[in-house]
Parts: C-alpha cells; sequence; structure tokens
C-alpha cells in the first residue's frame, strides 16, 4: 500500500472511532486526559453559562432511576435543561414496566428509541453495563448496587480540583461505610491515578475496603494506605476527609446496621487537630455523620461539592454526545 493509502486508511478509522459511541460505566472508561478535559469544560460552563444554553436543543436525555436519588436524578436533568434539552425517563421502578417483569435490555432499548442518551440507576450491579451493551446511544451509570458511583467520582474530582487547586499529592481518608459505599470505591479507583496520592481507610472492620479494590486497585498501583479505625488518630494528616453514610439498604439485617451507624460522627470538636485547608467532602445523604454544626466551618464542602455535580454532568453530556 502506497503512504497516501496508508494515511487515508487510518483517517477513516479514526472518524469510525469518533462515530463509535462512548459510555460510561466505569470511572476507567475514562483516561485521566478526558478527566482533565471534562473538568476544564465544567470550569468553563461556571464561567460562560451562556455559551452552552442551546447546546442540547432537540436532545433529549432518558433517566432510568430504579433506586432512590435526590442528588444525581435532579443535577443530571438540571444539567440537561441548562444546556437546552429534554428529559424523559422515570424516577422509580414501580412507575415504570420494571414493575411487570421487563428486562433491563427491553427497557433501555425502548428508550433508545425516544433519546440520545440515557442515564441509568439501579440496585444490580452491572445493570448499567447490561443496557450499554443493548443499545447504540451512550449510557451512563448513575450508580449500580454496591459497585460503582462514575459520575460521583467526576464530582468529587471536580470539587477536589476548585478546593485544593491539584489532584495530585493528596493524603484522602475515606471514612464510614467502605464495603457497600459505592462512591468510595469509584472514588479509590480514580486517585489511584494521581501521583502521590496516600489514603486513609477509616472503617469499623465489617466495612472495610473490599479485597478486589486493595488488591486490584491500591496494591496493583502501589498506593501508599492504611487501614485504621480511629478518625481521630487520622485527622491532623488529611487534605481531603470524605465521609460517607452506612448503607442501610445494603445490609442484610437491621441489627447489624443499628450497631455500627454510629460508628464516626464528625462534630466542630473533632476538627480541632486537622489541618486549616482540610476540605470535607460527602456525596450526600447524610444521615448522622456529619453534624449539622460543621455546615458552618469553610472547610466543609459538602455543599459546594452538590454543585460542582451539575457542572460537570453537562460537560460529561457534551463530551458523550460529541457536542
Ligand atoms: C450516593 C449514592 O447514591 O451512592 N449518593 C449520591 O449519589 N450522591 C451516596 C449514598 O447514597 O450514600
Amino acid at each position: 500500500m502506497d503512504k497516501l493509502k496508508v494515511i487515508e486508511v487510518i483517517v477513516e478509522k479514526v472518524k469510525e472511532d469518533d462515530r463509535m459511541k462512548k459510555d460510561l460505566i466505569d470511572i476507567l472508561d475514562l483516561s485521566n486526559k478526558e478527566i482533565a478535559e471534562m473538568i476544564e469544560l465544567a470550569e468553563d460552563i461556571i464561567d460562560n453559562p451562556e455559551k452552552y444554553y442551546e447546546k442540547c436543543r432537540h436532545k433529549k436525555m432518558a433517566a432510568l432511576f430504579y433506586e432512590p436519588s435526590t442528588r444525581t436524578r435532579l443535577s443530571f436533568e438540571a444539567a440537561m435543561h441548562e444546556l437546552g434539552g429534554d428529559v424523559i425517563g422515570f424516577a422509580s421502578a414501580s412507575s415504570s414496566s420494571v414493575s411487570k417483569g421487563e428486562s433491563v435490555s427491553d427497557t433501555a432499548k425502548t428508550l433508545e428509541c425516544f433519546s440520545d442518551i440515557i442515564v441509568m440507576r439501579h440496585p444490580k450491579e452491572g445493570a448499567p453495563y447490561v443496557a450499554s451493551k443493548s443499545v447504540g446511544i451512550p449510557v451512563i451509570n448513575a450508580g449500580d448496587g454496591g459497585h460503582n458511583h462514575p459520575t460521583q467520582t467526576l464530582t468529587d474530582l471536580l470539587t477536589i480540583k476548585r478546593e485544593k487547586g491539584k489532584l495530585t499529592g493528596l493524603t484522602i481518608a475515606c471514612c464510614g461505610d467502605l464495603k457497600f459505599g459505592r462512591t468510595v470505591h469509584s472514588l479509590i479507583t480514580a486517585m489511584s491515578r494521581y501521583e502521590g496520592t496516600k489514603f486513609v481507610l477509616i472503617s469499623p472492620e465489617e466495612l472495610r475496603v473490599p479485597e478486589h479494590i486493595r488488591t486490584e486497585i491500591l496494591d496493583k498501583n502501589n498506593i501508599e494506605y492504611k487501614e485504621v479505625t480511629s478518625l481521630d488518630d487520622a485527622m491532623p494528616e488529611l487534605d481531603v476527609l470524605y465521609m460517607t453514610r452506612v448503607q442501610r439498604e445494603r445490609f442484610f439485617n437491621e441489627e447489624d446496621y443499628i450497631r455500627l451507624k454510629d460508628s464516626y460522627i464528625l462534630t466542630p470538636e473533632k476538627l480541632v487537630n486537622a489541618k486549616k485547608d482540610l476540605s470535607i467532602l460527602h456525596p450526600l445523604p447524610r444521615v448522622n455523620e456529619i453534624s449539622v454544626k460543621v455546615d458552618d466551618d469553610d472547610r466543609a464542602c459538602y455543599f459546594r461539592q452538590v454543585k460542582c455535580g451539575k457542572f460537570i454532568r453537562m460537560a460529561l453530556i457534551l463530551k458523550l454526545l460529541n457536542l
């Protein structure tokens, strides 16, 4: 083949790749470069919102939520509306044909007929992946069981970047239910790719980070981490404290939940030994693990974090729709 022909073939291949749909099922579906571009786009949206008002005109997002949600669903809806697009979908399985026994795949194929992009939350691990394999439009995982929550992680990364000015060289504590907390699993996976990240994993013995995350993510990437049970001991060295609630709905029995639910409660007194520039994050909803008295502390970032959620989701929608 002559040189020109080779170049033509390469150009065709690149065009083909461009046409390939991209899903977000796992945070590892995005390279660090793509995440950096998305953060940059989100920051441009924050600074120049009017540039983006019409970008999704005549586009529809299907929001299929088989599990309760406040922030994730409504921030996706707000994001699509702010881009000039429309939203269809359901907020609980009981109000759709799922209650008649329809499969995830058939529901996704149906929504593909009416929309350009699907956002799905499901109690079963892997359900959004099944949907993504069934349709030709992008599918976003908005939380699958106790597994992953990549768009919360994008939100967390944008928040950390804005609060700390960087994503490298940070000591991050994840505290609470590290076993069932899907936001923690995706956050550890993402932050393990940034240089100089150190983790302090704070949980009761029964709610430790799952073994596959320790071996496949932390050990494989040679990440410095320790597992401890005391929040107080860890506090002085932290740059970021990521609090989580104990995930009641994923427990097998209520007694265990009641015994473990108040393992950690962050109060102003506990922050006395913390760094002056600590950033306190929480994916929310909060139950009891952060006293409302902490909300007035400037180091409490969780409501600023909610705001970031809308902007990064706007950037994500634009990227996946190639707009
Ligand atoms: C989280 C979730 O759904 O995993 N919430 C959220 O999306 N912001 C955290 C939680 O429910 O504890």
